[in-house]
């Protein structure tokens, strides 16, 4: 058994909207909403971090649990976009938090999925050793990504959230989670700079490869529908329950144009689906749980919902999760 506590979430004030955009690349807010939706995005101050995001989220969740650092068995922190490379951005945390010596890791590289993956890990961790485990994903994109690329760059924000979980019974549980990986499609979405294929040096610097994100956007389109889509309906079947059932499908927040193809294989109207991308628009592994953070505080999640989170990120990966408030 695996039972949410607490929820958080925090993303930087500074907004940026698409006539921002207009104003430094060749593109238009008509271009960028017609395509994505998206409409405004949050970029992080000059002394943010990832670390300094995740921490917020992580002691909104805390506080939202009614539970204290020491109360934290484990951190399992989702990003692709970490501090450093060594050590885990998780540990950071766990410092920053004040938190006992507990483990913590990273989970790293399942791009948008990697929330939703993170959760499975924690509920198999809580099945074995109980505990409670503070399960984050965020995301710092704008210091990763080329800033001069229209065909990436408008697409991002940055964020954090998180949730608690415990072995307990609590607001919401996490019925089941399925998890998948089809790396035949690793190329179609990369961040090679950085990794030992492409170290950061001065060639790659002087390439401006340090910061390309390699993005097929059709290709990954598609999958991202088909995937999301046939998550759920997975994760559903492993509960025994049936669409119908479902009050809201909490979806990765990448693109509007997504949301709605996937809203509409299903088959569901719109209030029963969770739709912000237009004002974060795609901050990775932190679109799920920031999303989820937000639905609890504007009360579209009553209790007794059954509610299904669904994402997927390069590598592929994708993962859905089944939560009954
Ligand atoms: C990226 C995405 C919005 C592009 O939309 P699209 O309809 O596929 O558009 P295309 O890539 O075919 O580009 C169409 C044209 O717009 C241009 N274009 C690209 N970005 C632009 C921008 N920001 N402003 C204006 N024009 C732009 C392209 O250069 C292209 O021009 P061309 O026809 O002269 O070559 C879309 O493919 C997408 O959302 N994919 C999924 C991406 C994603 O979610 N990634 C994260 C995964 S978790």
């Amino acid at each position: 058994m695996a039972h949410i506590m607490g929820f958080g979430g925090y993303v930087p004030e500074k907004v940026i909207t698409n006539e921002d955009w207009a104003n430094q690349l060749d593109t238009t807010d008509e271009w960028i909403t017609q395509r994505t939706g998206i409409k405004r995005r949050r970029f992080v101050a000059e002394d943010e971090t990832t670390m300094t995001m995740a921490t917020n989220a992580a002691e909104t969740a805390i506080k939202d649990a009614g539970l204290t650092s020491d109360d934290i068995g484990e951190i399992i922190l989702a990003t692709d976009t970490p501090e450093m490379m060594t050590p885990d951005t998780a540990a950071l945390v766990q410092h920053q938090l004040k938190c006992r010596n507990i483990p913590t890791y990273d989970l790293g590289g399942s791009g948008c999925a990697g929330f939703v993956q993170a959760l499975d890990v924690a509920k198999s961790r809580i099945a074995t050793r109980p505990k409670n485990i503070l399960v984050i994903g965020v995301e710092l994109i704008s210091r990763m990504i080329s800033l001069k690329d229209r065909t990436t760059s408008i697409l991002f924000g940055d964020g954090a959230g998180a949730v608690i979980l415990g072995p307990e019974k609590a607001r919401a549980e996490v019925l089941d989670v399925v998890s998948g990986t089809e790396g035949g499609y690793a190329e179609i979405l990369t961040l090679a700079a950085g990794g030992t294929r492409n170290p950061f040096n001065a060639k790659s610097l002087e390439s401006g490869d340090y910061n390309r994100l390699i993005m097929d956007g059709r290709r990954v389109f598609i999958e991202a529908v088909r995937r999301m889509t046939e998550a759920t309906l997975e994760v559903l079947e492993r509960i025994g329950r049936v669409k119908e059932e479902v009050a809201l499908v909490i979806p990765h927040q990448a693109n509007l144009r997504i949301i709605e193809a996937v809203r509409n294989k299903l088959g569901f109207d719109e209030d029963r689906f969770y739709v912000n991308v237009q004002e974060y628009g795609n901050t990775g592994s932190a679109t799920v749980p920031f999303a989820m953070f937000e639905a609890v505080n504007n009360d579209r999640i009553e209790k007794g919902d059954l509610v299904v989170l669904t994402a997927f990120g390069s590598g592929f990966h994708w993962a859905a999760a089944a939560v009954q408030f």
